[in-house]
């Protein structure tokens, strides 16, 4: 949706240090302000109840809040597209597989196949049809980045491994300052380098966040920061039409005694941003199971896959 160019500073009692503030968190616009709750400001930018409320207020009306048509929806519904997992029972958990114009988190324990699923949609993004080389562009914080599984991947999809190498863009981010810099930085490759960005893999979305900001204090902080990163990415889904894959990891739930004892870190920040929300655990004889536990328009469900040398193979 085009925006017409109006910068935040237009806002009533929005000067250059507020701005700053603003933009640190990610309110770089005047929809992400239109969309906030007073609540909001006051935390991340130190303007009273009554400021934030006024400057809200401004953003809207300044913005047309725009109503489409359910007709251009539909439009634009028409343009997304779906990467395959390579694996039937998978897709079709996910109306075909990994869509573009959102952002799917994947959360689950150490070895439930989060990193391998990363490395599986960067191989097979290659099988959407385009005129121009598809590109994943693949931030990798844990060091678990492996050239030498893609070429496996590749071999099992039938795809020439030298060039999937090729069409994947690998950064290690070391800090959550890094990672953040690195997906600012992606709309660069796409508009000044004019490459076909069509996946980007955040995995691990949540780790340095979680090693950088212990204890209860900075809580807020690291929330703050998250939500900055999560709209960065968003951004680029929507704008683009690609499709966003982050990685989530879990915590134990002590005070829960039926079901399941974990929870996604990152709370309602990641999960609010994410269109799409896959559970991933362990099952039996070496399997995995993918749930789907959050999506707009298709039934919570789950299935089960094998990791193996050349995909993801059925049950
Ligand atoms: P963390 O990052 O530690 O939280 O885990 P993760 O969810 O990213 O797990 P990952 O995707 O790394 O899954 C690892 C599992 O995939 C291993 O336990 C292996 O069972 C399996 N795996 C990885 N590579 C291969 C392979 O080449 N062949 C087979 N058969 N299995 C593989
Ligand atoms: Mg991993």
């Amino acid at each position: 949706m085009e925006q017409k160019k109006q910068s935040i500073e237009t806002l009533p009692g929005v000067g250059a240090a507020t701005s700053e503030k603003l933009r640190n968190v990610g309110y770089t616009d005047l929809m992400s302000i239109a969309v906030a709750s007073p609540g909001d400001l006051v935390d991340s930018a130190g303007v009273t109840a009554a400021a934030a409320k006024k400057i809200i207020a401004t953003a809207r009306s300044s913005l047309e809040m725009g109503f489409e048509s359910g007709t251009d929806l539909l439009k634009r519904r028409e343009k997304v597209e779906k990467i395959t997992t390579g694996n039937k029972s998978f897709d079709e958990l996910l109306g075909g597989g990994f869509e573009t114009g959102a952002i799917v988190e994947a959360f689950g324990e150490f070895g439930s196949g989060k990193t391998q699923i990363g490395h599986i949609l960067s191989v097979n993004v290659q099988l959407l049809e385009k005129e121009k080389k598809p590109i994943a562009v693949y931030i990798d914080t844990e060091n678990t980045f492996r050239p030498e599984r893609i070429q496996q991947l590749a071999k099992g999809a039938k795809l020439d491994p030298d060039k999937i190498l090729k069409s994947i863009k690998v950064a290690r981010a070391f800090n959550s300052d890094h990672q953040m810099l690195l997906a600012e930085k992606i709309e660069d490759l796409i508009k000044k380098q004019g490459m076909n960005v069509k996946l980007i893999v955040v995995d691990s979305l949540i780790a340095h966040f979680r090693a950088e900001f212990i204890g209860r204090g900075t809580l807020a902080e690291r929330q703050q920061k998250l939500n900055k990163h999560m709209h960065v990415l968003l951004k680029l889904a929507d704008k683009y039409n690609l499709c966003v894959f982050v990685t989530n990891q879990v915590m134990a739930k002590p005070d829960v005694f039926f079901g399941d004892p974990t929870q996604a870190i990152g709370g309602h920040i990641v999960a609010h941003a994410s269109t799409f929300r896959l559970y991933l655990r362990k099952g039996k004889k070496g399997s995995r199971v993918a749930k789907l536990v959050d999506s707009p328009n298709l039934p919570e469900g789950e299935c089960g896959f094998y990791v193996e040398e050349s995909g993801l193979k059925d049950i």
